[in-house]
């Protein structure tokens, strides 16, 4: 059904479960944009393979932990179509008519492919991993998304995406839509060790699943402003990771408490507590709908394998324009 809306597609790779960073930098914009935008969300299962691939079990299971997380914090399986990237045999063929159009240079000189190889210790990449993103072209392209809200640390794919798009339809005649990103207002956010980045594999992140005990747990060790030594000595609350997060996660009080921070009225402890009463007010309702997701798995399913079925329809006819307008048809 052609709603007239422009569409979204953005994703996640199904590689265990989401976190604080993802909600931030693309999950809460998935869900204020629901009502405007025909939005697809993309359990990248083959983008996963190419870092997990010894691990397929893993994979398997965070398929529906990636859709309990999309699904909790308030995507509205009503409206948005959920998908099973590799179920999705357009995408597979879509790559591979891209891949004719991208150099090895180009991508091997991509910031984000760079930053990842070296944070996974490749020292020699495989062929699926160096061309993630030009399946993640495939991914946005073929339902003709307009917009892919993402973090920063995935500009440079939508860059290369729109070049081969750009390509592709100069070359062929074709109209693939060229998609654009939208970065949140918080496209990254530190992890609270002090690391630049909260990621899954730094073993610093705030999961959307912790429970308020454990998020508790990693507000009590998060690095503060390593100068405040004791209560009594004023605090730099731009440099705290804490001060940081309470930016993000408080901002109607946030004046008020770096402003009590600096004239040294707020300990780090309280200061802490109070950001832990803040990130479960965030999730406590999230708690909520995932409880329900839980207890209810096959409504989970049935909501993947419809959300497949109908993208699987839309990126046949996709796949067929394209093999019509390179004369690949008999
Ligand atoms: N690369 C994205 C990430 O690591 C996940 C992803 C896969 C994606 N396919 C996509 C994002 C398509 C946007 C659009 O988070």
């Amino acid at each position: 059904m052609d709603t007239g809306k422009k569409r979204i597609l953005t994703g996640d790779r199904t590689t265990g479960k989401l976190h604080l960073g993802h909600y931030v930098g693309s999950l809460k914009s998935r869900v204020e944009l629901q009502d405007a935008y025909d939005t697809f969300i993309l359990l990248a299962d083959i983008q996963a393979l190419t870092t997990h691939f010894e691990n397929p079990q893993l994979l398997n299971e965070s398929i529906f932990d990636v859709a309990i997380d999309n699904l909790s914090v308030g995507l509205d399986p009503n409206k948005v179509t959920i998908v099973q990237q590799s179920a999705v045999k357009s995408i597979a063929e879509m790559t591979i008519f891209y891949s004719m159009l991208v150099s090895v240079n180009v991508l091997r000189h991509n910031p984000t492919i760079k930053t990842e190889a070296k944070q996974y210790g490749y020292s020699d990449m495989s062929y699926g991993f160096l061309g993630y993103p030009v399946s993640q072209t495939a991914d946005i392209t073929f339902c003709n998304a307009d917009l892919v809200p993402v973090g920063e640390d995935q500009l440079p794919h939508i860059e290369l995406s729109r070049r081969i798009v750009r390509k592709f339809n100069g070359m062929y005649g074709t109209s693939i839509v060229e998609p654009q990103a939208k970065l949140s207002e918080v496209s990254r956010l530190a992890g609270l060790d002090g690391n630049a980045k909260m990621g899954k594999s730094l073993g610093n992140a705030v999961y959307l699943s912790d429970t308020a005990k454990e998020v508790d747990q990693k507000v009590r060790k998060a690095v503060t402003d390593p100068a405040r030594v004791t209560v009594d000595i004023p605090g730099t609350p731009e440099i705290c990771n804490v001060g940081k997060y309470h930016k993000i996660f408080t901002p109607d009080e946030c004046d008020n408490i770096w402003e009590m921070c600096r004239t040294a009225k707020i300990g780090c402890v309280a200061c802490k507590k109070k950001l832990t009463n803040s990130l479960n007010t965030l999730l406590d309702p999230m708690r909520e709908k995932r409880a329900y997701y839980e207890a209810h798995m096959d409504e989970v399913k049935d909501i993947i394998v419809s959300g497949t079925k109908k993208a699987s329809a839309i990126g046949d006819a996709q796949v067929e324009t394209m093999r019509q307008a390179m004369h690949l048809t008999i």
